[in-house]
């Protein structure tokens, strides 16, 4: 008997969660997609791509599909769906787990400067003109249209569109993982004095924060948002781990050991 699994995706984990667990025959895995990325990454795994129409949406794809554990390894970032997962697992009663990478911790000699939301990275930039990378997502970069004083480094996945109405910005087309000698070469080739990051976690995006702290910059980071408070794993491994004790101890042992 195969266990269908859905992992909602979008991290670099979630494709190495969905590669280990594809080599495993008693599973049938999709991986969900948001769409958001013009040239994803190739999965490796059966894939689905786009939104589900919120949490009813997903509780009735769940349904539908016969869905036996619900993944969500999607982006500390990614907020909404995260939440919706919680609410259609709890309405429908599939289980759920989460993979929830750790965030960053400040290290000693780094300069953080922590704030909310997008907007307020905008206003810590300040009054006078300074030189900012910029590494977030293209859609949030908008915000920093309310401060054309500053200069711009702009590095996403797919080109921004339409490009910011400031006078200053230089557009860099990049996928991680990146690296702390490449990072640092960047930050001091644009003379950047200020980057603004979120607190993605993990090695891959880590390089601009270790360089901006052997440079002496500034970081000014996003706090992460809340998230549903769900069983969860912070590796890959231990995620795949938790996926093995819930087959085991949900569809493979005998019912007298599940206490049926
Ligand atoms: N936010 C980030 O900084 C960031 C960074 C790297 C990667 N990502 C990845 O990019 C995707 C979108 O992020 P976001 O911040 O825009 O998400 P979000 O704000 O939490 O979600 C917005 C909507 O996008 C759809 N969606 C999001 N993730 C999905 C998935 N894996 N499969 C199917 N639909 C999904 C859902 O639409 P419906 O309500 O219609 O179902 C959701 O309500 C996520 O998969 C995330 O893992 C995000």
């Amino acid at each position: 008997m195969t266990h269908r699994i859905l992992i909602l995706g979008g991290t670099t984990e979630a494709r190495q969660l969905a590669r280990k667990l594809a080599a495993r025959t008693d599973v049938s895995l999709t991986l969900s997609l948001a769409g958001r990325t013009e040239n994803p990454v190739a999965q490796g795994v059966p894939t689905r791509v786009g939104g589900f129409g919120g949490a009813d949406g997903l509780a009735a794809y769940l349904r539908e599909t016969d869905v036996g554990l619900l993944i969500d390894a999607t982006h500390p970032y990614a907020a909404k769906i995260s939440a919706n997962a919680a609410e259609a697992a709890g309405n429908t009663g599939v289980p759920l787990v989460a993979l929830r990478r750790p965030g960053w911790e400040p290290a000693e000699g780094g300069r953080w400067t922590l704030v909310d939301s997008v907007s307020s990275a905008v206003t810590a930039l300040g009054a006078v003109s300074r030189r900012a990378l910029l590494a977030l997502g293209r859609q949030e970069v908008a915000a920093f249209e309310a401060a054309p004083q500053h200069h711009y480094l702009i590095r996403s996945v797919d080109p921004v569109e339409p490009r910011l109405a400031v006078p200053d910005a230089t557009y860099l087309l990049a996928r991680g993982p990146f690296r702390e000698a490449d990072e640092r070469a960047l930050l001091l080739e644009h003379c950047i004095d200020v980057v603004v990051s979120k607190n993605s976690g993990g090695e891959a995006t880590y390089g601009k924060i270790a360089a901006a702290r052997a440079l002496g910059i500034e970081v000014v980071m996003i706090r992460r948002p809340a998230l549903p408070d769900v069983p969860s794993a912070e590796t890959v491994e231990a995620l795949a781990a938790m996926v093995d004790h819930f087959l085991v101890s949900h569809f493979l042992a005998p019912a007298a050991e599940r206490g049926v």
